[in-house]
């Protein structure tokens, strides 16, 4: 075992780890284990009953166990006598198909057979609210157009900077926060790193965020569209692939168009050809719809895609190419589950790559405006039924993440469209009540 879990906590004086896990539906789960069991639980795995978590499984299954991953240890900087521990989940001496973390896994695994390491980074937008959650937190963040704005983010420096000093007390490379298009909503960035690695960061700062804004009497939401009429909290993904030993940017050719390299091209096409059936990932809740397709804003814009298009340095599309070697994808939202997010991109790019995938010609038009005028690009899907039977009938998605996975992510997530069909909304009464 190369990290000695039980030497750590005696270096650090750790006196807790938290053993996590993130299920299907990106719920983060956790045991709090003692210092002196961690020896135990790091060769055995925290015992856990599945059917308790949203993994698909009934009552009747034996103990799951969370085997921890030393390399993505995190001292909570708040609390630095607790430490975090993402974990692989195992049952009957296998890996569990149905853990996230695993799926990821397996998806990085296929990459490097072909010499692939990918990269990314990721901007999770969320809101500071009340912590009823009825309303922004800030009475006086009432701009049209708040973007940017210095006084409203100041308001909140003493939340912002608690999470700013943490990530850059954990090594993530902090670099810029700011207040983002709607009124109370911010972003905070830290450099890209190996896709798991961001995985876990992004899953560890979901709670980060959300535990320094309740100790400040506040509370953060991700949720897509928390309030309609204001932007939408987005989840964009910066993606680029290196060699194996990380080296050398594979996306990078000073000579391609945007500076992309062909293999970006062919990844960037997987991800246009599979769109429609990767919102089932990205976009993964009932209310991410109400993010995407969404009419206008406050600000005059919702920042986030409809169709399935591709642009150079242009925030109207699903893909924008800012620079050379990189890509960003910004159809994920809040909701989006860490690892499902990531190797959802990485099996849509390798599709693109394998089958030399054309992403057709790239749109320099503001496609907000001029949207309409385009002819033959794919819409994205209007609600996350329609998601789910296209992830449902992709045969890439199966291929990838195996008819297991997908047959319970379609099943529990067809179990919350019924749910949600059974309830009877304002709307409905509104305008049918007199037929
Ligand atoms: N080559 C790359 N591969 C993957 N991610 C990258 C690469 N270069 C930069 N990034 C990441 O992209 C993200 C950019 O976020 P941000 O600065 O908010 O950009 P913007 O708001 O313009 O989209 C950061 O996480 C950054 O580290
Ligand atoms: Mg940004």
């Amino acid at each position: 075992m190369s990290t000695d879990l039980e030497k750590i906590a005696k270096s650090r004086k750790i006196k807790y780890f938290l053993i996590s896990f993130v299920d299907m539906f990106g719920v983060l789960r956790a045991k709090l284990v003692p210092a002196r069991a961690i020896g135990m639980m790091q060769r055995d795995g925290a015992a856990f009953a599945g059917f308790a978590t949203w993994l698909d499984m009934t009552p009747a299954h034996p103990d799951m166990f969370a085997k921890p991953d030393p390399d993505s240890l995190i001292v909570l900087p708040w609390k630095p006598e607790v430490a975090w521990l993402a974990a692989d989940l195992w049952m009957d001496g296998k890996e569990v198909e149905a853990s996230p973390r695993v799926l990821l896994k397996r998806q990085l695994e296929r990459a490097a057979k072909l010499g692939y390491r990918m990269k990314t980074g990721v901007e999770c937008e969320y809101f500071l609210i009340n912590p009823d959650g009825t309303a922004i937190s800030d009475a006086r963040d009432v701009q049209p157009k708040p973007c940017y704005d210095q006084t409203a983010l100041m308001r909140r420096y003493d939340v912002i900077s608690e999470i700013c000093d943490a990530m850059n007390l954990l090594g993530w490379c902090p670099y810029q926060n700011d207040h983002e298009d709607a009124n109370g909503q911010f972003e905070m960035n830290w450099d890209y790193d190996d896709a798991l690695r961001t995985a876990d960061k992004h899953a560890f700062f979901k709670y980060m965020t959300r535990t320094i804004a309740e100790m400040h009497g506040l509370r953060a939401t991700f949720m897509p569209k928390p309030f309609l009429g204001l932007t939408g909290n987005g989840c964009h993904a910066h993606v680029s692939v290196w060699d194996s030993a990380g080296k050398k940017n594979l996306f990078l050719d000073a000579k391609g168009e945007l500076g992309l390299s062909k293999l970006a091209y062919s990844f960037l096409g997987g991800i246009i050809h599979n769109a429609e059936s990767l919102c089932a990932f990205f976009n993964p809740t009932i209310n991410s719809f109400k993010r995407i397709n969404a009419p206008v804003t406050a600000s005059g814009a919702t920042w986030s895609p409809n169709t399935i298009t591709y642009s150079g340095n242009n925030r109207t599309h699903m893909i924008r190419i800012p620079e050379a070697g990189r890509f960003e994808l910004r159809l994920m939202d809040g909701a989006v589950n860490p690892y499902l997010g990531q190797a959802g991109v990485l099996a849509a790019g390798l599709d693109g790559v394998k089958n030399k995938r054309d992403p057709g010609k790239r749109l320099d038009i503001d496609m907000y405006a001029l949207g309409h005028t385009v002819k033959g690009a794919k819409k994205l899907p209007l609600n996350m039924l329609d998601s789910v039977r296209f992830a449902d009938q992709s045969k890439v998605l199966r291929d990838a993440f195996g008819n297991a996975f997908m047959d319970s992510y379609v099943k529990l997530k067809m179990r919350e469209w019924a749910s949600f069909n059974s309830a009877l909304t304002p709307w409905e009464r509104d305008n049918t009540l007199d037929c």
